[in-house]
């Protein structure tokens, strides 16, 4: 597996496999089992693997967590290679941002799909994620591009933009690894103690009798957040709805095209949590 640090080593490599159908899953590192199955995924199908691991700092709010946001390069590294990657692309800040983070062109998803839910807690949030993922699809040219459906705002806002600006990049949706109590996977439940671990699982649990009311027909919204509210009870609830693939919320379940978003704080851990109808 090729480590790239460069963006003429990228070129290079790139150059070396032209003919070929590349996957690319970006990731910002602390890697799981959650991005491994992303990993092995695009490695299953098609002929080359990128992963980038990049800390992205235009997607974190001022009172965020970038500096102390997980970094275990040697691991994730490793990890990589287990999966069966071909080449991980770990740039600087300096080399992704050459202008500086002011001082460039934006990227402003519509409000209605960036300012709601995640977005109404992180503002520009979504706004840094496609600037990033943006210059990252430009770099690596990928055929297919891997996201998780844990990030269900994030999935669909990324779609929105390769929809809307033409790229010709296949987004595949990758479905939610949980450990065995059924929590989703995530880089930041290494901060959770046994206790505040105990009060997650509030989160499975809440998806869990969400699906039980959808399984038996029940399909009015605020039936199904109610119960999940129920299930939420002790935790910090930043938002609990049912909403379309625009991001609206409405009324009934409408399968095929609807989820349920969950945020909660557990203590100063803020999870999400998803399910798709
Ligand atoms: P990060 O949080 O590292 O996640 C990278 C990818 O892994 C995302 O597509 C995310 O949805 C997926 N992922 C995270 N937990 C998962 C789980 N439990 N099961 C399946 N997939 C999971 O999301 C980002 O990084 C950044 O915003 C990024 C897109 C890289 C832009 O900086």
């Amino acid at each position: 597996m090729q480590i790239i640090r460069t963006i003429e080593e990228l070129r290079v490599f790139k150059k070396n496999h032209c003919s070929k159908s590349i996957g690319f899953v970006p990731t910002m590192g602390a890697l799981h089992l959650g991005h491994l199955s992303l990993i092995k995924n695009s490695v299953s199908n098609n002929d080359i693997t990128i992963v980038s691991l990049f800390v992205n700092p235009t997607q974190f709010g001022v009172n965020e967590d970038f500096d102390i946001y997980p970094r275990m390069e040697d691991k994730d590294i490793e990890l990589c290679k287990s999966a069966g990657a071909d080449a991980v692309f770990i740039p600087s800040i300096d080399m992704l941002y050459p202008n500086g983070l002011d001082n460039e062109v934006i990227l402003f998803p519509p409000k209605k799909m960036a300012n709601v839910f995640e977005g109404a807690f992180r503002s520009n949030h979504f706004s840094g994620v496609l600037r990033v993922v943006l210059k990252l699809f430009n770099l690596i040219n990928p055929s297919n591009a891997y996201f998780g459906k844990k990030d269900a705002q994030q999935l669909l806002i990324i779609k929105k933009m390769v929809n809307d600006l033409f790229l010709d990049i296949n987004i595949v949706s990758c479905d939610t690894i949980r450990d065995k109590n059924n929590l989703a996977l995530s880089s930041r439940n290494i901060y959770l103690d046994s206790r505040s671990y105990e009060m997650a699982l509030k989160i499975p649990q809440a998806i869990r009798s969400a699906i039980s009311l959808v399984m038996v027909n029940n399909l009015e919204s605020k039936k199904i957040e109610n119960a999940a509210l129920d299930c939420l009870k002790g935790l910090d609830v930043d938002y609990c709805n049912i909403v379309d693939l625009n991001l609206e919320t409405i009324d009934m379940v409408k399968k095929d095209s609807s989820l349920l978003i969950i945020a909660a704080r557990v203590g100063k851990v803020r999870l999400l949590d998803n399910c798709w109808f």
